[in-house]
C-alpha cells in the first residue's frame, strides 16, 4: 500500500484500518469481552492448526506455560493432549478468572506475558495463542519465552495471520452489550518479523503451519465467502537447540 507508515521496522494497522472502530487497551477490551469470548472466538483459528501440528509430541510435555492463556481454551487443549502441567499468565484479570473455573491450568498469574512471574528454565513447552497481535513489538516476547524454555524445549505461537489483517482491514475487535463494535489494541506483524525477533532471541524454526478460509470456516462464516482460501491464522514452532 503506497504510503503506508513503517513504525520501527513494523506496518502500522491504521494504514490497513477499514472498520474505524473506536479501540481500546488489552485489558478494558477483553474485561468485556469475556462475557461473549468463548461464543465467538473460533476453533478453526487456532485449534485446529494446532491439531495439524507434527512437533512438539504434546503427550511428553510435562510443563507447559502458557501466555495470554486467556479464558484457558489453549490450556484446555493442551491438557487433553496429554500434556501434564500447564501455568497460565494473562493481563485481564476477568480473562484469568474465567480460566480459574475451567480448572485446567496448575497455576493461573496475572502478569504480562514479557515481563512473566514464571521459572527460569522451567518449561519444555512456551505456548501463546491470539495474543502477538496485541504487542507493538515481538523481540521482548521471544526473550521470555526463551527464559522460561528448558534446553530443547518448543516454543508454538499461533497468530491471526497478518495478511488476513490486512486485506480484510479488520482488527481484532468484539460487540458489546449495547451493540457497539469495539477493537482492542492490533499491530501487525509479517511473519518475517517473527522470523527476525524469534532467530534473534536465539530460537530455530522446527515447524510452520497456515491456515486458509477454507470450507470449514465458510460453514462458521458464510458472510467471509471473499476471503475464500486467503490466509487467516498461522502457527509457528521454535526450538531451544
Ligand atoms: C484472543 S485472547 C487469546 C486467549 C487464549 N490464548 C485463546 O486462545 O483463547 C488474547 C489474550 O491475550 C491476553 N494478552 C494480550 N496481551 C497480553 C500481554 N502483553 N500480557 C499478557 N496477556 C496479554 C489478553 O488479555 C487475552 O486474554
Amino acid at each position: 500500500m503506497a504510503g503506508a507508515r513503517i513504525l520501527a521496522g513494523m506496518l502500522d494497522f491504521t494504514d490497513f484500518d477499514t472498520r474505524g472502530y473506536r479501540t481500546v487497551n488489552v485489558p478494558t477490551g477483553y474485561g468485556r469481552w469475556v462475557r461473549t469470548y468463548e461464543d465467538t472466538v473460533e476453533d478453526t483459528m487456532d485449534l485446529a492448526l494446532l491439531d495439524r501440528l507434527t512437533v512438539p509430541a504434546w503427550d511428553s510435555v510435562r510443563r507447559a506455560a502458557d501466555l495470554g492463556c486467556g479464558t484457558g481454551r489453549t490450556g484446555a487443549w493442551l491438557r487433553a493432549r496429554g500434556v501434564a502441567a500447564v501455568d497460565g499468565v494473562d493481563l485481564t484479570p476477568e480473562m484469568l478468572a474465567v480460566a480459574r473455573g475451567k480448572g485446567a491450568h496448575r497455576r493461573l498469574v496475572h502478569g504480562d506475558v514479557r515481563t512473566t512471574p514464571l521459572d527460569t528454565g522451567a518449561y519444555d513447552l512456551v505456548i501463546a495463542s491470539l495474543i502477538d497481535e496485541h504487542l507493538p513489538e515481538l523481540r521482548p516476547f521471544y526473550d521470555e519465552a526463551w527464559r522460561l524454555a528448558a534446553p530443547g524445549a518448543h516454543c508454538v505461537l499461533v497468530a491471526f495471520h497478518p495478511h488476513f489483517i490486512m486485506a480484510s482491514g479488520m482488527p481484532t475487535h468484539f460487540t458489546d452489550e449495547d451493540g457497539e463494535d469495539i477493537a482492542i489494541s492490533t499491530h501487525i506483524h509479517l511473519l518475517s518479523d517473527h522470523v527476525s525477533a524469534a532467530l534473534g532471541a536465539g530460537w530455530q524454526l522446527a515447524e510452520m503451519r497456515e491456515g486458509v478460509v477454507d470450507a470449514d470456516w465458510l460453514t462458521v462464516k458464510p458472510k467471509w465467502e471473499r476471503f475464500r482460501n486467503h490466509p487467516v491464522s498461522a502457527a509457528l514452532v521454535w526450538r531451544k537447540a
